[in-house]
C-alpha cells in the first residue's frame, strides 16, 4: 500500500459537490493563463481547508487552452474534496516539469498527478516518488520506461485516431455521418500529420487513424502525393503550430506547386497543427470553405479558435475530449489512494509503458462538425455561444 494517509469519508461528499461545480466551467476558463504564461511556472496556494494534504499537478504548458482547462478542473475539483493543491505548468520545457516534480515531492506532496512533456523524461522523479510512498497517476499521457506509474486516466486514444480519420473521409464525401460509404471513390489528394513522437498518444492517434485510412490507399481512392507516410515523417515535435505550418508549406511547395494536383484534405492530430496546416493552405491560395472546395482538415481538443473554423466551414471537423471528465477521473484515482484503496480500472491491457501494462481509466471522445458544436458543446456548458462566434475564450 502506497497512501501515506487515510481521509475521512466525508472527502467522497465533497468531492462529488466539486465535480458538480466543475461541470459548469467551460474550458476556457483562464484563472492561471496570465499569471504564469510567461514564467512557465506557477504555484497555487489554496484557501480552502488542506486536511487532505498536499496533491502536485504537472501540466506540460499554458500554450494550448486544454491544459490550462485541465488543471483549473483537476485544481477545483481537489480544493473542493479538502486538498491543498501545487499546479505548475512546464512551458513544454522537459527540464523545468522535472524540477517542478522534485519540488513537489521535497514539498511533500501525497500524490502526484501528472501529464507529461516527454513520456520517458522523468524516471528520476518517479524514483524519488516511489521511495517516499508516494502515489503518480500518469494524466492523458502515458509515462514510459518506469515501474512506478501507479494509473493512467486517459481517452481512448487510438479511438481519437479512428475518430480523426473518419471525420477526414466524411469531409472528402467518402463517408457519410454516420460512418456509411457514400460510393466516392476520389482519387483524393491527402497529406498526413502526426504528433510529438515524445508523446505515448501521438501513435495511437495515428495507428487509429491510419488503420481507418488503409483501406482507401490500398483501394486508391486516397492518394499522398508526397509520398510521406512514416510516422517519423509526419511528426510534429512538441505539437508546434508553426512547425506544422512550415512542413505543410514544404509539402505545398515540394509536391504540388507547378503541378495540376491540389490538396483535398489533411489529416491533423491536433488543433493548433490544424490551424498552422490550414494558414499555409491560405498563403498558398486556397481559400474560401469547405463546401466551396477548401481541403477537409481534421482536429483535436475543441480549442475555441478551431471551433469558430468550423462554424465557418473552414476546419472541417475536431475532436472533443471533454477535460472536465478527465479531471474528475483523475481525482477519483487521487482519492482512491489517499483513502487506501486502488482506483478502478477499465482497461488493464493496451498501455504498456515499456515495463509494464499500466491499469488504465479511458475516457470516450466525440466528433465535432458544424452541425453538432451547439449539442456538444454550447449545451454541455464547455464553450458558450459567444465564445464560439468570437472565437476567444472568455
Ligand atoms: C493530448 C491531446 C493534445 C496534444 C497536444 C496529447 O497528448 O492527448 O489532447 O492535442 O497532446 O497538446
Amino acid at each position: 500500500m502506497k497512501a501515506k494517509k487515510y481521509f475521512a469519508a466525508a472527502a467522497g461528499a465533497a468531492l462529488a459537490i466539486s465535480l458538480a461545480a466543475c461541470s459548469g466551467e467551460g474550458a476556457g476558463s483562464e484563472e492561471e493563463s496570465t499569471t504564469g504564461a510567461t514564467t512557465g511556472t506557477e504555484s497555487t496556494e489554496s484557501s480552502a481547508p488542506s486536511e487532505g494534504g498536499l496533491v502536485g499537478v504537472a501540466m506540460p504548458t499554458q500554450t494550448s487552452e486544454r491544459w490550462i482547462a485541465d488543471g483549473d478542473a483537476v485544481k477545483a475539483g481537489l480544493e473542493e474534496a479538502g486538498y491543498e493543491v501545487d499546479l505548475q505548468f512546464a512551458n513544454d520545457d522537459i527540464p523545468t516539469q522535472g524540477q517542478q516534480v522534485d519540488q513537489m515531492i521535497t514539498n511533500g506532496a501525497e500524490a502526484l498527478i501528472i501529464a507529461a512533456i516527454d513520456g520517458t523524461a522523468l524516471a528520476s522523479q518517479l524514483d524519488a516518488a516511489a521511495a517516499a510512498g508516494i502515489p503518480v497517476i500518469s494524466y492523458d499521457r502515458l509515462i514510459r520506461d518506469s515501474e512506478n506509474v501507479d494509473f493512467y486516466v486517459t481517452f481512448d486514444n487510438y479511438q481519437v485516431g479512428v475518430q480523426q480519420a473518419t471525420s477526414l473521409l466524411v469531409g472528402l464525401g467518402v463517408l457519410d455521418k454516420d460512418g456509411n460509404e457514400t460510393g466516392e471513390t476520389g482519387p483524393f489528394n491527402v497529406e498526413l500529420f502526426a504528433g510529438s513522437p515524445d508523446d505515448n498518444n501521438a501513435t495511437f492517434f495515428w495507428n487509429g487513424a491510419i488503420d481507418t485510412l488503409q483501406p482507401y490507399l490500398d483501394a486508391g481512392t486516397l492518394v499522398v502525393p508526397s509520398g510521406q507516410t512514416d510516422f517519423e515523417q509526419a511528426a510534429i515535435l512538441r505539437w508546434q503550430q508553426e512547425t506544422a505550418q512550415k512542413r505543410m508549406e514544404d509539402l505545398l511547395t515540394g509536391t504540388y506547386v507547378g503541378t495540376d494536383m491540389t490538396v483535398d484534405g489533411v489529416l491533423s492530430p491536433y488543433d493548433g497543427l490544424s490551424r498552422g496546416i490550414i494558414t499555409a493552405l491560405q498563403n498558398n491560395g486556397y481559400e474560401g470553405t469547405v463546401t466551396d472546395g477548401f481541403p477537409a482538415v481534421s482536429g483535436q481538443d475543441a480549442e475555441i479558435a478551431s471551433v469558430k473554423l468550423i462554424a465557418d466551414d473552414v476546419q472541417f471537423a475536431t475532436i472533443f475530449k471533454d477535460t472536465r471528465k478527465l479531471a474528475a477521473q483523475a481525482i477519483t484515482a487521487t482519492e482512491a489512494y489517499l483513502e487506501g484503496t486502488e482506483p478502478e480500472a477499465n482497461n488493464t491491457t493496451d498501455y504498456d509503458n515499456g515495463v509494464k501494462v499500466v491499469p488504465s481509466f479511458l475516457l470516450e471522445s466525440d466528433i465535432v462538425y458544424a452541425d453538432n458544436i451547439e449539442s456538444l458543446l454550447v449545451d454541455s456548458g464547455y464553450w458558450t455561444a459567444e465564445e464560439v462566434a468570437s472565437g476567444v475564450a472568455e
